[in-house]
């Protein structure tokens, strides 16, 4: 027996979904949040956004990417609930935001023409249609195909860019899925997107555990590989080389 596994619990040897994992050591550093690294798990959500809005994520992530970045002004193109409003607002850190639901289309250069430049946007779109969000065709989840939401996507970084500061920051969450039988694996596919509009990561991704999510309870007859996280991919300008 391994000293890794001598070191669990006897109840998580038994029950392997009750095994714990250990999280490696951080290197100390100069970070004013240190603990925000690659991995994110914190099971509560916190006191912001609405928990019962579908494909809603809690407040923490943000909130420390937030601390960490410390932006002056953020925006948020698809808000949902407005987590990243409520967090903004305990950190004291003006914040803009719109949604589809309420009208306003982030692929919509219009949508920007009264935006103030922003440090920092929390991007947080539909995983493609794993969740429909509602039947405005204009919505992120109603794309057709999947070149069609990647290029939707493309364009929301791209205006998004156009009020960004020279030093700014595009978080992206999102994860990956599988659709009707094919694996869709929505973080690397942004990525490729994003460098075409020279923006690259600014930092390590960051895996975010999903705890208590819809599928979390539900029983499959098919056999799979369970994905128990998304990602958090934070972006800036490439400045012209990369
Ligand atoms: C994953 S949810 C965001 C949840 C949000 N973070 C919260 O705090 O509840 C994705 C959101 O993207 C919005 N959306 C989809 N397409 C959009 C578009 N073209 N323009 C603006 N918002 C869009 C949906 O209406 C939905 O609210």
């Amino acid at each position: 027996m391994s000293d890794n596994l001598q070191n669990q619990p006897t109840a998580s040897l038994q029950n392997p979904t009750l095994q714990l994992i250990e999280l490696p050591t951080a290197p100390k550093n100069a970070s004013p949040v240190p603990e925000l690294t690659s991995i994110h798990s914190v099971r509560r959500r916190g006191p912001y956004g609405d928990g019962r809005y579908r494909g809603n994520c809690g407040g923490y992530l943000i909130r420390n990417l937030l601390r960490y970045f410390q932006p002056k002004r953020v925006l948020d193109p698809m808000s949902g609930s407005g987590t990243c409003r409520d967090v903004c607002r305990e950190l004291k850190i003006k914040c803009d935001s719109f949604d589809i639901r309420r009208g306003q289309d982030a692929t919509n250069t219009a949508s920007y023409a009264e935006q103030n430049p922003v440090d920092f946007v929390w991007m947080h779109p539909p995983y493609w249609r794993m969740i429909r969000y509602n039947d405005d065709p204009r919505c992120l989840s109603n794309a057709p195909t999947l070149d069609d939401f990647l290029n939707r996507i493309q364009q929301v970084l791209k205006e998004c860019k156009t009020v960004l500061t020279p030093n700014g920051k595009i978080a992206v969450l999102i994860g990956g899925y599988s659709d009707r039988g094919r694996y869709q694996p929505l973080p690397h596919l942004i990525v490729e997107r994003a460098i075409r509009e020279n923006l690259w990561l600014a930092c390590t991704e960051i895996i975010r555990f999903q705890h208590d999510n819809t599928s979390s309870k539900k029983q499959y007859r098919s056999s799979f590989i369970p994905g128990l996280h998304d990602t958090c991919l934070v972006f800036e300008s490439t400045k012209g080389g990369a």
